[in-house]
């Protein structure tokens, strides 16, 4: 996840593990591959040889974080759940309780997988989609608006699949509209599966 801050002690967060991310970290550094693993806050932990982390908080570090690797990279992964939107204002104090209703304004944060498709040269760059309807139009929407190689489409409408569970469902969906539907396995499991459908796109 991201957090994006409200003031000094509160923030705009999601559910998301991180699960999904490090294992795809891993199942790629077991291959041989140097990982940058740049990570919002998550309780997931590494130790691989081939890994190196790199923690962020918000939507705006990990913006910045991306393209600082980017240029070096052969290929990307974005599978942050990454906050779409953060508060225009930030308090410097603590926002003190009132018997009002209290509103926060929000602004949109820069979209980083778009900004990398924008900034693409030889990398191949792989998107996820998290989807609650329409889902493989939508998915097929962002490779377009995204410049992607892959999307990994996650439809909360399948058990099992997506934030805070052990387990995923995806469909791996190439620039060209193939798609491909995998079984509900263990998120190692599917790390595996997508690092796979990579090898056969750049090989
Ligand atoms: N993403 C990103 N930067 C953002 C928001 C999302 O890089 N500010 C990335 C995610 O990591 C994911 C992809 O964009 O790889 C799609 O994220 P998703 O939430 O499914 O789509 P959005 O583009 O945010 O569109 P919407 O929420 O309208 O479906």
């Amino acid at each position: 996840p991201t957090y994006e801050a409200i003031d000094p002690v509160r923030f705009i967060g999601n559910h998301s593990s991180g699960k999904m991310g490090f294992e795809i970290a891993k199942a790629a550094a077991n291959l041989g591959a140097e990982v940058f693993l740049i990570s919002g806050p998550s309780h997931q932990k590494v130790n691989h040889s081939f890994i190196h982390r790199v923690d962020v908080k918000s939507a705006e570090e990990m913006y910045n974080a991306c393209h600082k690797y980017y240029g070096e990279a052969d290929i990307a992964i974005l599978s942050a759940a990454v906050a779409d939107y953060r508060p225009k204002n930030v308090a410097t104090q603590k926002i003190k309780k009132k018997d009002s209703s209290l509103v926060i304004e929000l602004e949109p944060t820069k979209d980083i997988l778009k900004s990398l498709g924008e900034a693409k040269k030889n990398q191949l760059l792989v998107g996820f989609a998290l989807e609650t309807e329409n889902e493989v139009e939508n998915a097929k929407g962002k490779i377009v608006k995204k410049n992607l190689d892959l999307i990994i489409l996650n439809s909360l409408q399948d058990k099992g699949a997506g934030f805070a569970t052990d387990t995923n469902k995806i469909t791996v969906i190439d620039a060209e509209f193939n798609e491909k539907s995998f079984e509900l396995k263990s998120k190692k499991a599917v790390a595996v599966d997508i690092i796979n459908e990579i090898i056969n796109k750049v090989s």
